[in-house]
């Protein structure tokens, strides 16, 4: 292992079907004012909503609420969240849902206070907030971001067509707690299921496809996207396996909570490709995700051979016998596809609204990253996407 590295991961887990009794504990850690912070309605419909709302009540916070983040959660909604929590002089977000959720309130904690612009200074210039940061807590309900533990805020600006993920570097961002019940995420419909499984698997891809030196990351990586093949079997065929469910969930959280990125310069690209798929056409992020992957990793393979042979003996478990590189390689790509097919993710970007009318759209917005195995030109990004068709 290379190179220098620091490894802070603030955020308190509470993990289990029981996870939910530990939110007043920490309610009682901060001021009374609290704004909730939830999606388009499905915690009203399972009964989270009415879950937490007891425990403010009890804690007698005075709530203010942002209902209705949107997937993808957009520009516009950030200035109107920004608005409520100063209006309400929030000691508190609680976000109750999925990543989008849980970005959102990570956004608008940091552009509360802040004097400029959020989407100028966090998303075009990268800076870092220099205002006071309203903490966050998340009550998770869809797996897959990540975001329950780290320091990404994604926002869509449908106007500039772009979606950018901001990942702080500063660990106050990062939720003070989060509440992770595999028994919450039973009522996702089957799409957003497989789709956040595809983003887990793709996270540790991300992490794992750069560098050449000998990585603990990489063991962990492995042992991780077995889990998470291993689990995702047994969910597609019974999406009410609390066992399966439960190993996704925590796997998700160890697939981006940094700690695989250590000492890795991390490639990203199939996320940069994806967002720029989903700022037009504002698809489930996961699948934008599936849709250009296999175009993407066929193209990078030569120039990242070795770790593509570790990956189709490690993780897929091809028998190199008697094999090339080559064949090993294409082997393990091969059973990724296959795998992908089976829980029935999306594999092209038409299933999604793309057309080729896009095409510059999709290659203006796609942000180029140095970390991976080969550093994309405009012509490779176009030839990605026209594959990807
Ligand atoms: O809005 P509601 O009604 O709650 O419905 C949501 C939404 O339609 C639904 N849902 C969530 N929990 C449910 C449920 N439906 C039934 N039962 C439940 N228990 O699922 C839909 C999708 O939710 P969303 O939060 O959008 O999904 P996800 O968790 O995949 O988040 C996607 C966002 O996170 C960003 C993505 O770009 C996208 O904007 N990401 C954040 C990252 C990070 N912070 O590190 C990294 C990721 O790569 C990703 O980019
Ligand atoms: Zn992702």
């Amino acid at each position: 292992m290379l190179g220098n590295f620091t490894y802070c991961n603030p955020t308190k887990l509470y993990f289990g079907e029981d996870s939910l009794s530990n939110l007043g504990t920490e309610l009682k850690k901060y001021g009374q004012n609290v704004v909730l912070i939830y999606g388009g309605g499905s915690i009203k419909k399972n009964g989270i909503y009415d879950e937490v709302m007891a425990i403010l009540r009890e804690e007698e916070k005075n709530v203010a609420e942002i209902a209705g983040v949107m997937p993808n959660p957009t520009l516009e909604k950030l200035y109107e969240g920004v608005e409520i929590v100063r209006n309400h002089k929030a000691d508190l977000l609680l976000a109750v849902g999925g990543g989008s959720v849980c970005d959102y309130a990570k956004a608008v904690s940091v552009s509360v206070n802040c004097e400029e612009d959020p989407w100028e200074k966090y998303y075009l210039k990268f800076e870092e907030p220099s205002c006071e940061i309203i903490p966050v807590g998340c009550v998770l309900t869809m797996v897959g971001t990540g975001s329950e533990m780290n320091a990404g805020a994604v926002i869509t600006n449908h106007d500039a067509k772009l979606k950018i993920g901001h990942v702080f570097a500063d660990e106050k961002i990062m939720p003070k707690f989060t509440i992770l019940n595999p028994k919450y995420t039973l009522t996702l419909p089957h799409y957003q299921m497989i789709s956040g499984i595809y983003d887990i698997f793709n996270h540790i891809c991300e992490q794992y496809f750069s560098g050449e030196d000998d990585n603990t990351s990489d063991y962990i990586s492995e042992g991780l996207m077995k889990s998470v093949i291993h689990s995702s079997r047994i969910a597609n065929k019974n999406p009410q396996d609390y066992e399966a469910r439960s190993n996704i969930m925590w796997s998700a959280t160890w697939a981006l909570n940094t700690l695989v990125a250590k000492a890795k310069s991390t490639d990203w690209m199939v996320h940069m490709l994806g967002q720029a798929v989903g700022a037009c056409t504002d698809a489930t992020h996961g699948m934008t995700l599936s849709a250009v992957s296999l175009p993407y990793y066929k193209h990078i393979m030569p120039y990242g051979l070795a770790k593509f042979v570790r990956f189709a003996k490690n993780v897929w478990d091809v028998d190199a016998t008697g094999k090339t590189d080559e064949q090993v390689a294409s082997e393990g790509l091969q059973a990724m596809e296959n795998w992908m097919k089976e829980l029935g993710l999306v594999m092209n970007i038409t299933e999604l609204g793309a057309t080729e009318d896009m095409i510059p759209d999709l290659v203006k917005g796609t942000i180029v990253l140095p970390g991976g195995y080969k550093v994309l030109d405009v012509d490779e990004i176009e030839q990605i996407f026209r594959e990807s068709f």
